[in-house]
C-alpha cells in the first residue's frame, strides 16, 4: 500500500484529502499542530483498515520539516505521495500587519512547502515513482491588496510547482499544483476575511467537492488544476485584463461587507 503524507490534515481540505486517500487504501502520515484533532481523524480513518500515523508539529518552527523527514526515515516510512496542503492567510494592510503574520505566512506557505519538497523529491526520483501536490490558490494568479503577502506566497507556489513539474517530466514522479478558490473551511475565519465580498456575497465552494478535484488532479498527475469552472474562468481572465484593473477587482472582492 502506498503512503501519503498530508500537511494540514486536522481540518478543512487536508482532512478531506485524508479521507479520500484512506478510502482508496493509502496509508497515511498526517501532520498539523493540533495533536488532539489529528488523533480524532486517525481514529476515524483507521476504521478503513489503513495505517495512520499522526505527527503534531508547527511547520513554521525551523527545522521542523527536517525533523519530520528524519523521523520518517528512522522508522523506514517511505512517502509515495506528498500533499503540501498546510497554509494560512492573514487579512489587512501590510503596513499594519504583525511580523508573526507576515513571516508566518512566508514560513508555512513557502518555506515549509519548499523544504518538504526538497527533502522528499530526491527519494521519489531515485525510486522513479512518486507524486507531489502543492496546494496554491486562485489567489496566486493576481496581486491581492489587503492580503498582499498571502497572494504573493501562492504566486510562488504556482510558479515553483509548474517549474518543478517540467524538471521532473519523464522521471516517474509528478508535481501537481492545485488551486482552489474560496472554499468553506476554517481558512477565512483564521485569515480574518470571512466578512469579505468573496466569502459573503460571491460564495465559496463546498470543501468535499474541492478536495475531490484536488485528489483527482494529483492521482492523474496533472500539472496545474483549478477547482471550479468559475474559478478557472477568472484565472484565465487575469492573463488578458490590464494589471491595474485586475488588482483593483482583487481588492474589491477582499473588502469586507455588512
Ligand atoms: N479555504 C479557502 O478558501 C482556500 C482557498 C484557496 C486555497 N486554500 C489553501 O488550502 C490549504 C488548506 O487550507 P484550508 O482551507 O483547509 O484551511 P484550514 O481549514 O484553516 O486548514 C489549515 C490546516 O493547516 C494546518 N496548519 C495551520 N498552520 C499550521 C502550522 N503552522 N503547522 C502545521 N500545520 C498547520 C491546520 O491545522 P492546525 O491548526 O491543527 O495546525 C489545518 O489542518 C491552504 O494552503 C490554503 O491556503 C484555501
Amino acid at each position: 500500500m502506498a503512503t501519503a503524507l498530508i500537511t494540514g490534515a486536522s481540518s478543512g481540505l487536508g482532512y478531506e484529502f485524508a479521507k479520500l486517500f484512506a478510502r482508496d487504501h493509502h496509508n497515511l502520515v498526517l501532520v498539523a499542530r493540533s495533536g488532539d484533532k489529528l488523533a480524532q481523524v486517525a481514529a476515524e480513518l483507521r476504521a478503513q483498515n489503513v495505517t495512520v500515523k499522526t505527527i503534531a508539529l508547527d511547520l513554521t518552527a525551523t527545522p521542523t520539516p527536517k525533523f519530520l523527514f528524519d523521523q520518517l526515515q528512522s522508522e523506514s516510512v517511505a512517502v509515495d505521495i506528498l500533499i503540501n496542503n498546510a497554509g494560512f492567510g492573514a487579512f489587512g494592510e501590510f503596513a499594519q500587519m504583525s511580523n508573526d503574520e507576515i513571516f508566518g505566512q512566508i514560513q508555512l506557505n513557502i518555506i515549509a512547502l519548499t523544504e518538504l519538497t526538497r527533502l522528499f523529491l530526491p527519494l521519489m526520483l531515485a525510486r522513479r515513482s512518486g507524486r507531489i501536490m502543492n496546494v496554491a490558490s486562485t489567489a496566486g494568479f493576481q496581486p491581492g491588496p489587503l492580503m498582499a503577502v498571502y497572494y504573493a506566497t501562492k504566486a510562488y507556489v504556482i510558479s515553483f510547482s509548474e517549474a518543478l513539474a517540467n524538471e521532473v517530466r519523464n522521471s516517474g514522479v509528478t508535481v501537481t499544483c492545485f488551486c482552489p478558490g474560496a472554499t468553506h473551511t476554517g481558512f477565512a475565519k483564521r485569515a480574518g476575511n470571512d466578512k469579505s465580498r468573496v466569502f459573503k456575497q460571491l460564495g465559496a465552494m463546498n470543501v468535499e467537492r474541492v478536495a475531490l478535484d484536488g485528489y483527482r488532479a494529483v492521482m492523474e498527475g496533472r500539472g496545474l488544476a483549478i477547482s471550479g469552472v468559475h474559478n478557472w474562468l477568472v484565472a484565465q481572465s487575469t492573463r488578458f485584463a490590464p494589471r491595474k484593473m485586475v488588482t483593483a477587482i482583487s481588492r474589491w472582492i477582499s473588502e469586507p461587507i455588512q
